[in-house]
C-alpha cells in the first residue's frame, strides 16, 4: 500500500487537517492517509494540550465515513516526545511492504535540514510537501519557486525524493479554535464557531466534555464556610461526603471534577429550611412545584437548592444546576453529572448502612447506570415497605433505566 503520514498534535483536529489529507490522497493516488496524532507532544509554553484520549477521539469522530483516511494509534502509547525519524523507522520496520509518504507543510520544508536526522527521514519515506496555491505569503509561482529551490539544496545535502502537493490553505488553526473556546463563555456561540471548522460529532464531543474551556474557579472555602453555618453538623458532614465521592466518580468517569465538586457541595444547600420555608421560598421566587412535590415537601429542597445555588452562590453552570435539581428523584436519561450526584448522595461514606450499599458503592465505579438503577430499586422498595409516598418521577426514572439495561 502507498500510505501518507500526516502527523501532528491535532489539538484539536479541524477541517484544515482533513482537507490536507484528502488533497494528498487524491494528488498522490495514495491508498490511505494515516492521521497520526503524537502521544506526547513537545512541550510549548502556555499551550493547553488535551490528553491523548480526547485528541485521538476527536480525530476518530472526524475521520468517520472518510474513505481511506484513518487514525493511526502507532504513537498513542508513547510517553515522551518522539522525533519524526524515530516514528518513520518504526513504521518502516513494522510495515516493510508498504510505501510511505511523509506529509509536511511548506514552512516545515524550509527548515527541514534543521530537523533531527533529516537524512534518515528521507531514507524511510518520500517527502510530500503541501505547497500553498495562494497565501498572504505570495503567489503560486512564488511558492513553487522557493519550494523547488529548497528541494534542490536538500537533494544535494541529504538526497531524498520530494513531491509538491498544491493545495488551498484553510484559514483556521487549532490555536484559533482553542482561543475562541477559552474566550467565549456562551456555549451557543462556541458551538456555532466550532461547527464551521469541525464535523458535528467532533463538535458535540468537544462541547459535551467542556474541552478547552477556561475552568471556572469556584471559591470553595467561602462556600464551605457558609454551608457550615447554615446546615446542621450531620448534614454538613454528609455534604462533604457527597462532595468527595462526586470528585472520585468524576475522576473515574472522565468528567469535570470541579463541576462535581461544586454540585456535591451545594446539592443540599436548601436543606436547612423547614417545609413552610421551602414553600415560601418557592412561591416568592416563582419556582413551580409539581403535585408530587406538594405532597412530599422533602423533595422540594432539590429545586429550591438549584435556585439558591444560582441566586445565592452565583453558580451559572447548567450541568451543576441540573444535577442539584434532580438529585432526590433522578429523572429519565440523566447525564453523567446528574448520575454522579444522584449516586454520590446515596453512597457517600457517612451514609447509614442500607441493604446492598457495599455492592452499589462498588458498582458506581464499574457501571454507573447500573448503580443508578440499584438505588432507585432500593428507594422504591423502602418507600413501599414504609407505606410512604412514591414520587412518580422516581418510578419513571426506574422504568427508564430498566429499559435501558
Ligand atoms: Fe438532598
Ligand atoms: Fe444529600
Amino acid at each position: 500500500m502507498k500510505i501518507g503520514i500526516l502527523g501532528g498534535t491535532f489539538n484539536p483536529m479541524h477541517i484544515g487537517h482533513m482537507e490536507m489529507a484528502i488533497q494528498a490522497k487524491k494528488h498522490l493516488s495514495l491508498d490511505e492517509v494515516w492521521i497520526m496524532p503524537c502521544g506526547t507532544p513537545p512541550h510549548k509554553e502556555g499551550d493547553v494540550v488535551l490528553s491523548r484520549i480526547h485528541r485521538f477521539k476527536i480525530c476518530e469522530l472526524f475521520c468517520e465515513g472518510e474513505e481511506g483516511i484513518v487514525v493511526s494509534y502507532e504513537e498513542y502509547d508513547r510517553l515522551t516526545p518522539n522525533y519524526s525519524y524515530q516514528t518513520l523507522a518504526y513504521l518502516r520496520e513494522n510495515h516493510p511492504h508498504d510505501e510511505f509518504v511523509f506529509l509536511i507543510g511548506q514552512d516545515s520544508l524550509l527548515y527541514f535540514d534543521s530537523w533531527r536526522s533529516p537524512q534518515k527521514i528521507v531514507e524511510y519515506a518520500t517527502i510530500g510537501v503541501f505547497m500553498r496555491n495562494s497565501h498572504k505569503g505570495g503567489t503560486t509561482d512564488y511558492n513553487q519557486k522557493i519550494c523547488l529551490e529548497k528541494i534542490a539544496s536538500l537533494k544535494e545535502m541529504i538526497g531524498g525524493d520530494y513531491i509538491l502537493i498544491p493545495y488551498e490553505p484553510t484559514d483556521i488553526s487549532s490555536t484559533q479554535i482553542r482561543a475562541y473556546i477559552a474566550d467565549h463563555p456562551d456555549p451557543e456561540a462556541v458551538r456555532e464557531y466550532i461547527l464551521k471548522y469541525t464535523k458535528k460529532k467532533a463538535c458535540d464531543y468537544i462541547m459535551s466534555h467542556d474541552l478547552y474551556k477556561t475552568p471556572v474557579k469556584y471559591d470553595y472555602n467561602t462556600i464551605e464556610k457558609e454551608l457550615k453555618k447554615q446546615l446542621k453538623p450531620s448534614r454538613y458532614t454528609h455534604t462533604l461526603g457527597v462532595c468527595y465521592t462526586a470528585c472520585a466518580l468524576a475522576m473515574r468517569w472522565g468528567v469535570s471534577v470541579d463541576k462535581c465538586r461544586i454540585a456535591g457541595l451545594l446539592h443540599d444547600c436548601a436543606k436547612y429550611m423547614s417545609k413552610e420555608e421551602l414553600f415560601d421560598y418557592a412561591s416568592a421566587h416563582d419556582i413551580t412545584l409539581s403535585e408530587a412535590e406538594k405532597k412530599a415537601p422533602q423533595l422540594i429542597h432539590a429545586k429550591v437548592g438549584a435556585f439558591m445555588a444560582k441566586d445565592t452562590y452565583g453558580i451559572t453552570d447548567e450541568d451543576v444546576l441540573h444535577a442539584i435539581s434532580v438529585h432526590t428523584t433522578g429523572c429519565p436519561d440523566m447525564n453523567l453529572y446528574d448520575e454522579i450526584i444522584f449516586v454520590s448522595d446515596y453512597i457517600e461514606p457517612n451514609r447509614e448502612p442500607v441493604p446492598h450499599l457495599e455492592e452499589i458503592r462498588n458498582m458506581a465505579f464499574s457501571d454507573l447506570e447500573m448503580a443508578v438503577r440499584m438505588i432507585l430499586k432500593n428507594t422504591i422498595f423502602y418507600l413501599k415497605e414504609t407505606n410512604a409516598y412514591i414520587d412518580p418521577t422516581t418510578q419513571e426514572t426506574l422504568d427508564y433505566y430498566e429499559k435501558e439495561q
